[in-house]
């Protein structure tokens, strides 16, 4: 052996020995034990090290978006060593990944939280989660994102920033795409269900990350819709529609929680003791982790709530705040911050403990690295197209169907128009990996040539361009139905993508017109992240479909639902307006003394109530609409009070002449509070399956106690009248009445 393999020998078995030195004795079935034992450990610069995300791309050779596969800078992998990171984001790759794991194990002995945004895609790039939403499926959620969970593995993170449990009340909001849509319930559903499919029923198995329930709280609720915009609301309202969802993911056991960007009540959330102690750690419980959203620390100066980096970390991390996302204002300042008591070691300690106490229940003290032969057995990727697939079946909306224009005959001949319809970057959307060499994805066009239709496509105008109306009325001479994708690119909506106007850009409805005066039937199909306001194009296409941004897989999604393959099965989970200025608009507002009348008899009649001169302020598609390939109809609705919960009971009767599923969904208003409030609110769903001709008894049991409300910081719930609808959406059904004693 040479004296230099000698040397590297020695120093490997040293680094062995110093890292079970280290932390000998830390036990993983003994987290806090544990904790503490580490804790106890660390030198100040170690714990403050703990603190800090720093930004991946830097620490590659050459800088990179993506660093799998570049090299990992020295003086990076020293820092690691040295503890002065307690995690890095971006995409690694599994070798970097396994590499910082390692050199942090060789050195402090802590390994890194390693995180990154997969949101919607990973490897597979599944429907947007306001799509995914639109599918009401619980079992999907959970299944798809525990597919991520093991791609993300592969991307090298064990830890990623979703769900986002943002209700989002307006379309102009270009982070709706993000979320589950308007309501709280089924945002909390589906937050919950995201989070057991990440996080699995143990962490520690090596195929589960941690997710971030993000972000902490009510930025949906931004002025204007404007992103990072202050927010003004009540606690109550912060209570009753914001908070629910959060809450539902600490049950859920969510390893961490991100607040948000804005400020809430003119204090930014990021320093914001009262939501971040008082409410989730005392109210919620909430044991985990939190960490900042990108420089959101170093941004309180900017809010002007922070003198400079190092007020901005003292009021940070004293408020509740564990991790520094990016910026560096802790790493900076905390030291001195200790040292001169205006911040404690005690809240320092605790900010670590808590961080620590999510690598113990990710298993990394025990498997720092991940075992990719383990994973990449586990990652099927033609089983997560087909899953990802299914999700773009089930996410699509089919809000129109004149004269039974889908599914499309056998045989007829399709003219498909506009330039998405054969984009297949256009069916991705705002979280995508956007790495379309390395996989098989599938445009509206592959789909239903897939799917075995005659069809040709023409492009004929892109979505802000002009309209060749020339080759429109060639193409349409030619076919028996046309296809046209509508709608905007996915670009315009998700992170800092707010709309003034959410009508159809550019010449769209030129196009429309072009195809209607050819007197053929027209199939729309309205891709885009968020709710857009498209009366005309309503009226004049004799089939509607919202397709959202579907996915890698969502070509051959769609095609599926046209061919009739695959039954039209998403509802929606956001009210479609009919016009921008309409927004804020959502199902669940509350009542006001002067409810809209609209008598069409009588233009003057709206007069007086809380109205708009020029427009109905109702939704062009209401909250859970969505339509199927039958009809249903509703009898025997009632509501019986059994104990401590309401059972909601309706015969539904397929009607039509397909099997099909009808989304059952359950309406309560309490008609008389302490303060006024929704007209509706969601308060079960049930799907079922019905032949042509059946009827069932279809049953929801709702919990009395989730009927009450808070007000004045006090959850209440209070005797009295309520009346509910059990329909299929939440503007119709028939009123019914019940009573809580
Ligand atoms: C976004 C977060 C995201 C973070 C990290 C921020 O700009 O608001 O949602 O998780 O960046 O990429």
């Amino acid at each position: 052996m040479t004296n230099k393999v000698l040397y590297f020998v020695c120093v490997a078995v040293l680094a062995v020995q110093f890292a079970s030195a280290a932390f000998g004795g830390v036990r993983q079935d003994d987290v806090e034990q544990s904790v503490e034992t580490v804790l106890s450990r660390l030198t100040l610069e170690q714990k403050i090290g703990q603190t800090w995300q720093c930004l991946g791309r830097e620490m590659v050779e050459p800088a990179s978006g993506d660093m799998s596969g570049e090299k990992l800078k020295e003086s990076f992998l020293a820092g690691v060593r040295a503890g002065r990171y307690g995690s890095v984001i971006g995409k690694w790759g599994v070798e970097n990944y396994n590499a910082i794991q390692r050199a942090a194990m060789e050195g402090v002995g802590i390994p890194l939280l390693i995180g990154s945004d997969m949101i919607h895609s990973a490897v597979t790039t599944y429907p947007i989660p306001l799509a995914l939403a639109c599918s009401w499926d619980e079992s999907l959620w959970e299944r798809v994102a525990e597919a991520m969970a093991a791609e993300s593995l592969l991307q090298g993170c064990n830890w990623t920033f979703t769900p986002m449990l943002d209700v989002a009340l307006d379309a102009r909001w270009g982070r709706i795409a993000e979320g589950g849509g308007c309501d709280p319930l089924l945002t909390g559903l589906m937050g919950a269900a995201m989070i057991r499919g990440l996080q699995g029923e143990d962490m520690t198995d090596g195929l589960h990350i941690a997710a971030c329930a993000k972000h902490y709280v009510c930025y949906g609720a931004s002025l204007g819709g404007r992103d990072y915009n202050a927010v003004e609301l009540s606690d109550d309202t912060l209570r009753n529609t914001y908070l629910p969802p959060f809450k539902m993911a600490v049950d859920a056991g969510v390893a961490t929680v991100m607040p948000a960007f804005h400020s809430y009540n003119g204090v930014p959330c990021s320093m914001n003791a009262y939501l971040l102690r008082d409410i989730l750690r005392r109210e919620m419980g909430f044991g985990g982790m939190t960490i900042s959203d990108w420089e959101a620390v170093k941004e309180l100066v900017k809010h002007g709530t922070a003198a400079d980096e190092a007020d901005a970390a003292a009021q940070a991390i004293n408020a509740g705040m564990d991790m520094e996302m990016v910026s560096s204002c802790y790493a900076k300042n905390l030291a001195t911050l200790v040292k001169e008591g205006r911040v404690s070691m005690k809240t320092l300690d605790d900010a670590v403990r808590n961080i620590l106490r999510v690598k113990f229940r990710l298993g990394l003290f025990d498997h720092p690295e991940i075992d990719k032969t383990k994973v990449t057995a586990a990652v099927d990727p033609a089983a997560n197209r087909a899953l990802a697939r299914e999700a773009a079946q089930k996410s699509i909306v089919l809000l129109k169907n004149e004269a039974d224009t889908l599914p499309l005959t056998s045989g007829a001949k399709v003219a498909l128009l506009g330039d998405v319809a054969a984009s297949e970057w256009q069916m991705l959307g705002c979280w995508s990996t956007k790495d379309l060499s390395k996989f098989e994805n599938a445009t509206l066009l592959d789909g239903l040539k897939a799917d075995g239709v005659d069809v040709v496509y023409t492009e004929a105008y892109t979505l802000t361009g002009r309209v060749d109306t020339v080759a429109i009325e060639r193409a349409v001479a030619e076919a028996d139905v046309v296809i046209a994708a509508f709608g905007d690119y996915w670009e315009k909506s998700g992170e800092g993508a707010s709309s003034s106007k959410i009508e159809l850009p550019g010449e769209q409805l030129e196009a429309v017109r072009t195809v209607k005066a050819c007197g053929k039937p027209l199939v729309a199909v309205v891709f885009g992240g968020r709710p857009m306001a498209f009366p005309v194009l309503a009226e004049l296409a004799d089939a509607v479909v919202m397709a959202w941004n579907p996915g890698g897989c969502g070509g051959w999604g769609i095609a599926d639902v046209l061919i009739g393959a695959a039954e039209p099965w998403g509802r929606l989970t956001v009210d479609i307006p009919r016009t921008t200025g309409v927004c804020p608009l959502f199902y669940s507002q509350t009542t006001t003394g002067r409810p809209v009348v609209i008598d069409k008899s009588n233009p003057f009649g709206r007069r007086f109530t809380s109205c708009y001169n020029d427009v109905e302020p109702s939704a062009l598609y209401p909250f859970g609409f969505g339509l199927g390939y039958t009809t249903f109809a509703y009898s025997g609705e009632r509501a019986e009070v059994c104990g401590d919960v309401v059972v909601f009971s309706a015969d539904v009767t397929n009607t039509g002449s397909r099997k099909g599923s009808e989304l059952v969904q359950v309406y309560v208003r309490d008609e008389v509070a302490k303060i006024a409030r929704p007209r509706r609110e969601l308060k079960g769903f049930k799907r079922v399956e019905l032949e042509p001709g059946e009827t069932r008894q279809v049953e929801i049991k709702v919990p009395v106690n989730s009927l009450g409300y808070f007000v004045q910081g006090r959850y209440v719930v209070e005797p009295g009248r309520f009346t509910a609808w059990i329909a299929s959406d939440s503007d119709h059904g028939r009123a019914i009445r019940f009573s809580i004693k």
